[in-house]
């Protein structure tokens, strides 16, 4: 099914330059960049984000991460959309990540793990509205 997802390029992944080269594998695998822009997320705004992490141990540690630099977001839009990016993405912790997919290749840690994407077409639908208006997201 046409789908929708949330992408964000992490801090660490934007200060070692590679913002060009993750959106290009989202690219070459068919999916479009429907919406993106570069902010500097607010410590409010990032626990906002991640709500459903409140009460995990990481949950201090990943809202300093995600406030530690700017980060790009994204809508992606494409045939079954929210898998295929987390295919893209690799594993969570880049340790574990799959070789040639995004966190093997340009993460570093399970914080500094280069990408979030959306986990399911519940949390795409709100992580994409958490960012973006509607008529900020194009159609072509
Ligand atoms: P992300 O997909 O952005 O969603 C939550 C983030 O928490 C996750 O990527 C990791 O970067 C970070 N994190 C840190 N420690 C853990 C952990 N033990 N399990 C899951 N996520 C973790």
């Amino acid at each position: 099914a046409l789908e929708r997802t949330l992408s964000i390029i992490k801090p660490d992944a934007v200060a070692k330059n590679v913002i060009g080269e993750i959106l290009t594998r989202f690219e070459k695998a068919d999916l479009k960049i429907v919406a993106a822009k570069m902010i500097q997320l607010s410590q409010e705004q990032a626990e906002g984000f991640y709500a459903e992490h409140k009460e995990r141990p990481f949950f201090g540690d990943l809202v300093s991460f995600m406030t530690s630099g700017p980060v790009v977001v994204q809508v992606l839009e494409g045939d079954n959309a929210i898998a295929k990016n987390r295919e893209l993405m690799g594993a969570t912790n880049p340790q574990e990540a799959a070789a040639g997919t995004i966190r093997a290749d340009f993460a570093s840690s399970i914080d500094a793990n280069a990408v979030h994407g959306s986990d399911s077409p519940a949390s795409a639908e709100r992580e994409v509205a958490y960012f973006f208006a509607a008529d900020e997201i194009t159609s072509r």
